[in-house]
């Protein structure tokens, strides 16, 4: 072929976990040799795909309502004779409504669930040739990574790299086993092979990703595949999640001991407080063993940064067991967290449990754990004030002059200093924290 396709915009709307992320960057690079380029708006755009999540119904809901505005920017297109808009749903919320999309919002040509990203040239020039026929992928298998192209992520210095994905736990209130399947580990060649591409391309840090990573099962397990990424030469940097606290077993923490590039960070949800709440939503472990879990952890790696998932109003959740939640929390002192209100998920367990909680008894819990996490992170941060941290410089800043990178506990660090330094790992020094940030200078002779 010497003709060069005429080049075409794709536009990629993200929701949900960082997985989707890794898959969307997957999407984008395998219509790039059919003249996809990337743009960041929807408006004229060829191909819009809209990556969805399913794990929460506000979550799912808004893809419905985006896919209205998009219906109304096909047209526009079409109007102004500027051509076909093609619209693609992808991820968990294409896994788990399927054909029921297309019967909601007719605008939409095909449904592509996350484990057939390799197959979207085929389905687009499929939708495109058969105009009219609307397409759902087939929903099955892992060839996925074989048939998809490695990561690329020119310029970029952190990467993101899916090492395992599905879930077998059927913790009661979640979507993920049934929408991204049984769990699935990518062979260490694979993943290794993916890593030293993105450090030849000079990303310095990666976050391997997984529903359930420290659950991953190819050779050596997490802590082995871990040690030989740190064997790469320029990756400097590992982090992972997220991790289940059942998998969190003595290799992996050991790790977290004895490799430097390990990041002392560690994401492991607990979800409640409440032994009685634990049992209900199948998590496998109670307040306590948790708790003995981080003690083991905090033993291994002392300054190890923790963060959490937590779920206020499960179906029987009292105001003791929401005050065991938590109790936990000031126990463990987390340096961030994210926590969420009960959101019934059709076809899981829980949705059908007993003593639903009212909405505005969520609203009130979640404000408190709000709180309480919130002053938790603050002080986490504040800890850092006068202390030299590593800083990996990411990108500019907001300000002119000025960077933005991330300390070894994943908190964002601003600093004055020159573009150079992007991609470099500089020792900072920490001067002030807020919430979100902390603000330092660099610990340089010379900058
Ligand atoms: N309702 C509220 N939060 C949920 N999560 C998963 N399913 C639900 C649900 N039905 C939360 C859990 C999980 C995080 C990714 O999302 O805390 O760890
Ligand atoms: Fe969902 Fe539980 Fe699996 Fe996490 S471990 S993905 S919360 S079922």
């Amino acid at each position: 072929m010497t003709e060069t396709a005429p080049r075409k915009r794709l536009y990629i709307k993200t929701y949900g976990c960082q997985m989707n992320v890794y898959d969307s960057e997957r999407m984008a690079d395998v219509l790039a040799p059919l003249g996809y380029d990337v743009t960041d708006t929807p408006e004229g755009a060829d191909l819009v795909v809209l990556n969805t999540c399913h794990i929460r119904e506000k979550a799912t809901e808004k893809v419905y309502s985006e896919l209205g505005k998009i219906r109304e920017l096909r047209d526009a297109k079409a109007e102004a004779g500027d051509g076909v808009m093609t619209i693609a749903v992808a991820g968990c919320v294409a896994q788990a409504e399927g054909a029921e999309i297309m019967r909601r919002q007719p605008a939409v040509d095909l449904v592509v669930g996350p484990q057939a990203y390799h197959q979207l040239p085929e389905l687009i020039a499929r939708a495109h040739r058969a105009k009219g026929e609307r397409l759902a992928a087939d929903f099955a298998a892992h060839d996925k990574f074989d048939a998809l192209p490695a990561a690329r992520n020119p310029g970029g210095v952190t990467a993101f790299l899916t090492v395992q994905e599905g879930c077998d736990k059927f913790c009661t209130f979640c979507v993920v086993p049934y929408t991204r399947g049984a769990e699935w580990s990518r062979p260490v060649d694979q993943i290794l092979a993916e890593a030293r591409g993105l450090a030849d391309q000079g990303v310095r840090e990666v976050t391997l990703l997984g529903q359930n990573v420290n659950a991953y099962s190819g050779e050596g397990g997490l802590a082995g595949l871990v040690r030989r990424l740190a064997e790469i030469p320029g990756l400097d940097r590992i982090r992972y999640t997220t991790s289940h606290p059942r998998d969190m077993d003595e290799a992996l923490i050991a790790a977290h001991a004895e490799l430097p590039e390990l990041m002392p960070y560690l994401h492991l949800p607990v979800q409640s407080g409440s032994d009685k709440i634990l049992k209900a939503m199948n998590r496998a472990h109670t307040a306590d063993s948790y708790l003995k879990l981080i003690e083991t952890i905090r033993a291994a790696r002392p300054d190890i940064a923790l963060s959490g998932d937590f779920i206020v109003g499960f179906p029987g959740e009292r105001d003791a067991d929401f005050e065991a939640t938590l109790q936990l929390v000031r126990e463990v002192g987390y340096a961030s967290a994210f926590s969420f209100k009960y959101s019934r998920r059709p076809g899981t367990p829980a949705a059908a449990m007993p003593g639903q909680v009212a909405e505005a008894v969520k609203d009130e819990r979640l404000a408190r754990l709000n709180a309480l996490l919130d002053e938790q992170q603050v002080a986490f941060n504040q800890s850092q004030v006068g202390r030299v941290l590593p800083v990996l410089f990411e990108k500019p800043g907001r300000h002119p002059g000025q960077l933005s990178g991330r300390s070894p506990y994943l908190q964002a660090v601003h600093a004055t200093g020159p573009d150079h330094l992007i991609g470099q790992i500089v020792p900072v020094r920490i001067e002030s924290a807020a919430k979100m940030s902390l603000a330092g200078a660099l610990e340089l002779e010379s900058a």
